[in-house]
């Protein structure tokens, strides 16, 4: 009989390739999507490390679970758990103590080892664990990916040797690995065969990319992305998440020369203030920062910026807050992303003096909050009157309208057919709100197949 696996995701967009990943090496074995945890023999709970309340999720969730995997043994059936993900990584113990009914826990770095742990847990009607860092990379192992839609993600890139004070990605990702380029082009091949206009290379540092290249030498992003961008189908490409430290001036001309890549980039910068720059570990000042601002803007003038913040930090100071503000004004964001500092165990930020009272981080964030979005209405107010390229993503929620993506990522709705999907049309953008824009079409355009 078929089985139905359904997978929930949080966390970042690694997690999402990841969760599409897990459902692939699981296929062979029967597996079809199921919509509901309640329609689903297996359910996989792919975790979020990264903030508290994130990591919290989990356990919560599980909760819920298991009382769907108790009505189904009292049925007679039987509901397979498996958790993964940064939590499955950094608590695998935990987990396994907190939450008895758990049958599979399995951390990034073993995802293709899942359908050997799920005949494992069958037979020892016990508990699995794997947390280990394979030596062999799971890429090697893993089969090719269902279509993703006219958007697919490709992860290149894994893994972090930062160690920015505050964060567990080192923990739970591991160390670097960037992925041949053969393997990634290959890959990037069958995307554009299964349909995707638009490729986003995902890494938790992209731009550290440097993988084997077909010559034998190392390849950066910038040489990559020129390389798939050669690719019949493909006329779109982003990459995220990058780190100021590697941002090279190849991955820079890329903006300048290389048409597809889109002028859209997330490059977080997380303070303004150099002194909590330095106790974050970012290895890079706030001028550093401008100064790569103006230097990627005199590759690409109209390039949009992005960035993650976080207030709060320990030890942060009224005049380190204001020269996080005044970052953010001098820059612009198109969009951004801001957090409260969440001490996480085992990251030395944690055990610094000086801790924030939480009270004062929200206020802190609000501050920031209105710097970030009056920016970010007055980037989307800009276009109103423009012509834009738009991806056509999918239906909207309104019968006829439609979801697209400007080069700038923002989000726009417009009046339009299903059969625009997963191609190209010129919009004119007629209305700027908070976080999107309303368009008309005004061209439409032939994707050259
Ligand atoms: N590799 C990416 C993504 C890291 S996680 C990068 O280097 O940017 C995404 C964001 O979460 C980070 O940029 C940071 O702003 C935020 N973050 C990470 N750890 C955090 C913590 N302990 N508390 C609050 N925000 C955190
Ligand atoms: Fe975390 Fe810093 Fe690595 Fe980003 S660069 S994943 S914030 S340690
Ligand atoms: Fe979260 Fe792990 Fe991504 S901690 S942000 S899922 S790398």
């Amino acid at each position: 009989m078929a089985k139905k696996l359904f997978v929930r995701t949080y966390g970042c967009q690694m997690n999402v390739y990841d969760s599409a990943r897990m459902a692939d090496v699981l296929a062979p074995l029967g597996y079809a999507p199921a919509e509901t945890p309640e329609a689903a023999d297996m359910v996989i709970l792919n975790t979020c490390h990264i903030r508290e309340k994130a990591s919290e999720k989990t356990f919560s969730e599980l909760g819920r679970l298991n009382l769907i995997k108790q009505d189904k043994r009292a049925a007679g059936s039987d509901l397979t758990l498996a958790v993964a993900g940064c939590v499955a990584q950094a608590e695998g113990g935990e987990i396994l103590r907190r939450a008895p009914y758990v049958d599979i826990v399995v951390g990034p770095q073993s995802y293709h080892q899942l359908p050997e742990l799920v005949a494992r847990a069958a037979r020892a009607g016990g508990q699995v664990l794997a947390t280990d860092f394979p030596a062999e990379p799971k890429f090697d192992h893993l089969p090719d990916g269902a279509p993703q839609g006219p958007i697919a993600f490709l992860s290149v890139q894994e893994g972090c040797d930062k160690f920015c004070t505050f964060c567990v990605v080192p923990y739970t990702r591991g160390s670097e690995y960037s992925r041949p380029v053969s393997a990634i082009v290959a890959e990037a091949k069958r995307l554009a065969s299964q349909g995707a206009v638009e490729i986003a290379l995902l890494g938790q540092n992209v731009n550290a990319f440097h993988g084997e290249g077909p010559d034998g030498k190392t390849w950066g992003l910038g040489r990559l992305l020129r390389e798939i961008a050669r690719i019949d189908g493909v006329e779109r490409l982003r990459y995220t998440t990058s780190h100021p430290r590697d941002l090279d001036d190849e991955l820079i001309a890329a903006h300048r020369d290389e048409a597809k890549l889109m002028p859209f980039l997330h490059l977080p910068v997380q303070s303004g203030s150099d002194r909590i720059l330095a106790a974050m570990n970012r290895r890079h000042t706030a001028a550093d920062y401008l100064r790569l601002v103006e230097k990627l803007r005199s590759a690409r003038s109209d390039l949009a910026l992005s960035s993650d913040f976080i207030v709060g930090f320990p030890g942060e100071t009224e005049a380190d807050v204001q020269a996080t503000l005044d970052l953010a004004e001098a820059v612009g964001f198109a969009q951004a992303y801001s957090f409260k500092y969440s001490p996480r165990p085992g990251t030395p930020a944690a055990l610094m003096d000086g801790q924030i009272a939480e009270d004062e981080k929200s206020r802190r964030l609000g501050r920031l909050h209105e710097v970030l979005e009056r920016h970010q209405l007055a980037f989307n107010r800009r276009m109103v009157g423009r012509r834009l390229d738009v991806l056509a993503e999918r239906p909207g929620r309104k019968p006829g309208q439609l979801i697209g993506r400007t080069p700038y990522l923002q989000s726009i709705h417009f009046d339009g057919a299903e059969r625009l999907i997963g191609r190209m049309v010129s919009l004119e953008v007629t209305a700027a709100h908070g976080i999107s824009l309303s368009g008309q079409v005004a061209v439409m355009e032939e994707v050259a197949a």
